[in-house]
């Protein structure tokens, strides 16, 4: 089989949580161990699609950037690069546009979501956003994409455009992308309310655990996170109707590469005020590391400004030729070839 490709990308808006950790950036670090090619892009564009100040997206680029390297990723065997450095993910993405049914992102569940009641007075590029996707993955042919559950429904999209294209250009020219969705924390939840997402625009900061919380911050959100009052159950049918339950166990889980039904052996019978304690040892001593290398990274951009322009260059080299030839074949004359 040829080589894996695996592209994902993280919007740089406010600080990364813990469902971004353990949905995706966690997994992106075991997968370079693989030998396949890794690109990791911190997806600027994509987070214009709703209102930032210049000067916080700046910050942001450069804060998610350390927090790809410190939580592992290696930038001498990933390409970590700002979507926005390498200009055909724009290009193919107009090309893209063109042969993608406007039902098909009415069906987006993440444009309702957050166009809210307002769609008519969203942007463009919020209704856009997923050709867009498409397009950075696309554009080098990955064919793995690790990210949480919340993007299926983007990933299925871009399959679909692929298939458009190689239709009708008669070639299998893109590949339509796997997504890989791993681990125990696919949908991490909110702290506070067990049936909704943990997201960075959950108004409530004592919702989400971010890479930026220090010790006591972790240990205070984790003790007033939201729970039942029975103890904890046997198996994992015991944790059916039980979502804070079951998000409580599950993040345990994830940070300890285990699984539930693993956890649920070792604490079945706990109380919470047994359970937790444990679970904030486990976090803060996880996370505590990367949240330390962030910070030293953030000390003197330089090193993080240097990473972003190696990555930039080596992605350029790689997406230049792919948009150079889908043009081809859609049949833009090249004029600049003798
Ligand atoms: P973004 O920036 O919203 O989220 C980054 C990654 O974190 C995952 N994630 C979660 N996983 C588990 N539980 C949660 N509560 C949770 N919240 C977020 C997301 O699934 C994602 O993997 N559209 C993407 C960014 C993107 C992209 C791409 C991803 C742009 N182009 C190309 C992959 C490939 C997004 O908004 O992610």
């Amino acid at each position: 089989m040829s080589q894996k490709i695996i592209l994902s990308g993280m919007q740089p808006t406010n600080n990364l949580h813990l469902g971004n950790y353990l949905g995706a950036l966690k997994n992106w670090v075991n997968l370079q161990k693989e030998g396949a090619k890794c690109l990791y892009s911190v997806v600027d564009l994509h987070a214009i699609t709703l209102p930032q100040d210049p000067d916080s997206l700046r910050r942001s680029t450069r804060e998610i950037t350390a927090a790809y390297i410190a939580a592992g990723v290696d930038p001498e065997r990933s390409i970590i690069f700002p979507q926005s450095a390498v200009a055909g993910h724009s290009q193919l993405m107009w090309l893209l546009a063109t042969m993608t049914q406007v039902g098909k992102l009415n069906r987006m569940t993440q444009f309702k979501d957050k166009s809210g009641k307002n769609a008519e007075k969203s942007g463009l590029g919020l209704y856009a956003y997923p050709v867009l996707m498409a397009a950075d993955i696309l554009i080098y042919k990955a064919t793995h994409v690790p990210v949480g559950e919340d993007q299926k429904q983007h990933l299925e999209l871009a399959r679909e455009i692929a298939s458009t294209f190689n239709h009708r250009y008669g070639e299998e020219f893109f590949v339509p992308p796997e997504p890989y969705i791993m681990g125990e924390a696919t949908r991490v939840m909110s702290l506070r309310d067990g049936t909704q997402k943990m997201s960075k625009s959950d108004p409530s900061d004592m919702s989400r655990i971010t890479l930026v919380d220090s010790a006591d911050t972790i240990a205070k959100k984790i003790r007033k996170a939201k729970t039942d009052t029975e103890p904890l159950p046997e198996t994992i049918e015991g944790l059916k109707e039980r979502p804070e339950a079951q998000n409580l166990v599950a993040i345990y889980a994830a940070l300890l590469d285990r699984t539930s039904e693993d956890i649920l052996n070792e604490i079945a019978g706990k109380q919470f005020s047994e359970f937790k304690p444990m679970l904030v040892d486990v976090a803060i001593a996880h996370l505590e590391p990367i949240t330390k290398r962030m910070a030293e990274l953030m000390g003197d951009v330089s090193e993080i400004d240097t990473i972003l322009r190696q990555g930039a260059e080596k992605a350029n080299a790689l997406a230049n030729p792919v948009v150079k030839d889908a043009m081809e074949l859609m049949g833009f004359l090249n004029v600049s070839q003798k």
